[in-house]
């Protein structure tokens, strides 16, 4: 069973008994994601079934970027003060539907929001922080690269996701 479009968080409760497996990532959902969302400061968008149960979530944020000690050439072309971006500042998948692509659909899904809102207001990059290094793959497999050797900090360009669903 999977959902149809994401849709805006609007409720605290939608975040109840939220369990991905990731205590960070369960914790801030449950905790603190209505209130950051109301005040503006992230927009939380929601798998729901189709029974109205959440069992995805991903949290959305402009940032100011500054530059990278850390980062390569490439990726000094986008971390530079004066730059903004989108940052994925939380995701999460209930754990009985990890693991069958589902993931992936969720973050293509929040790819997509990346690419409206930029259209509306642009900016040129798509931020995140992996985890652990154990999720660097999968953010690799949609896109994104580190942004130096042995970094969590991950980026990919809009131009770049936006050919990729041109592709499809
Ligand atoms: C991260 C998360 C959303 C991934 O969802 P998922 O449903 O397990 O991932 P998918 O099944 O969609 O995987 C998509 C692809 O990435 C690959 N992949 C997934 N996790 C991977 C990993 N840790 N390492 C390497 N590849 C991985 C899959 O093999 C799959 O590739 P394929 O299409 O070639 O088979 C999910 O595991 C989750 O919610 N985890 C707990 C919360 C969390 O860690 N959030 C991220 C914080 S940064």
């Amino acid at each position: 069973m999977s959902w149809g479009q994401l849709v805006p968080m609007s409720h605290p409760a939608q975040a109840e008994g939220f369990f991905s497996g990731r205590s960070s990532v369960d914790d801030w959902f449950r905790h603190r994601s209505f209130a950051a969302t109301e005040q503006g400061r992230v927009a939380t968008w929601l798998a729901l079934d189709t029974t109205g149960k959440t069992v995805g979530f991903v949290a959305l944020k402009s940032i100011g970027l500054v530059e990278e000690q850390e980062a390569n050439s490439k990726a000094r072309r986008y971390f530079s003060a004066g730059e903004s971006g989108i940052l994925i500042a939380q995701m999460g998948l209930v754990v009985s539907m990890q693991g069958q692509g589902l993931g992936g659909k969720l973050l293509a899904q929040a790819l997509q929001k990346c690419l409206e809102s930029a259209d509306i207001a642009p900016c040129r990059v798509i931020v995140l922080d992996a985890a652990d290094e154990s999720l660097v793959p999968f953010y690799e497999r949609f896109g994104f690269r580190p942004i130096g050797p042995g970094q969590l900090r991950m980026y990919q360009s809009l131009a770049s996701v936006r050919k990729a669903f041109a592709a499809i």
